[in-house]
């Protein structure tokens, strides 16, 4: 009797974007579970033939509760696959706590987070030196409400980098929850729809223009909105690769060769 379930981030879409760890424990899994609405169908040609595969949108855990039993029962490898980073909005804690209550042993297996793949959309950093150098990572009450001093006119405060899942269905209540914060109308958003993905979208405007463009594009999930003046901001240099700056692989050149200031 053991079995083992590993939680394998699946990336954000496109399937080579899941790690060469998951794709190698997909391989190795004798069960794997996955969402078709939300990870690319492609990264199962990575399961072996004699896999049994599981579209896990339509159960419930108690579903999941009676795989991860048979799992220990019958000594089972489990993939179960997720979208983006298990560790955001991943659902993965209730799993965990299910398996330590049935003595599965678990594994989290990382991936690349639409985080990411939405920067690369648009080409940018999120943290611009003497800019920005938070993302704040959130999303606006729904179903699942906020944390007390999470809402996100108290996380625009900061007027730092802010990165907002699950929120793309109210993008006028967003738009006036960041304006309320003390965002400025022109501080600059995007909006990327299912990064990484052959029908990828990304808009680019200013925060007062959020919602319009979010509602003539059409986009109710799968989307993340960034926004913050770094995202616009450009000029500003960091101190790794600055000839003033030393480090542990390089020192600094001398003051006559760099510029004046090292700071
Ligand atoms: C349940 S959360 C899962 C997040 C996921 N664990 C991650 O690391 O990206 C789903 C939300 O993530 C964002 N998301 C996931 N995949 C995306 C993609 N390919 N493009 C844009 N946003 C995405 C959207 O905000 C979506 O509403």
């Amino acid at each position: 009797m053991g079995g083992r379930v590993w939680f394998i981030g699946a990336g954000p879409g496109s399937p080579d974007l899941l790690t060469v760890r998951g794709a190698r424990l997909i391989g190795e899994a004798d069960v794997v579970i996955w969402a078709r609405s939300l990870v690319h169908g492609d990264v199962l040609e990575y399961a072996s033939s004699r896999a049994e595969i599981v579209e896990s949108t339509t159960i419930p855990l108690e579903g999941v509760r009676h795989l991860y039993e048979r799992a220990v029962d019958e000594d089972l490898k489990v993939a179960r696959v997720h979208s983006g980073d298990p560790s955001l909005y991943g659902a993965v804690m209730e799993q965990i706590e299910l398996c330590e209550e049935i003595g599965l042993d678990w594994e989290i297996v990382p991936g690349v987070s639409s985080l990411g793949a939405a920067a690369a959309a648009i080409g940018r950093e999120l943290t611009v030196p003497e800019i920005s150098q938070s993302v704040i990572l959130t999303r606006r009450a729904s179903r699942t409400p906020m944390p007390e001093g999470e809402e996100i006119s108290s996380f625009a405060r900061h007027g730092t980098t802010m990165a907002i899942f699950l929120s793309a269905a109210k993008p006028r209540a967003l738009q006036q929850e960041l304006m309320e914060g003390g965002y400025a109308p022109e501080t600059p958003c995007a909006v990327v729809y299912r990064a990484s993905w052959p029908d990828e979208e990304v808009i680019e405007c200013r925060l007062a223009e959020l919602a319009d463009r979010v509602r003539e594009a059409g986009f109710t999930r799968q989307a993340l909105i960034l926004v913050g003046p770094g995202l616009g901001a450009g000029g500003t240099r960091s101190h790794l690769y600055s000839p003033e700056f030393s480090h542990m692989f390089r020192r600094a050149k001398p003051a006559e060769e760099g510029a004046d200031a090292a700071t």
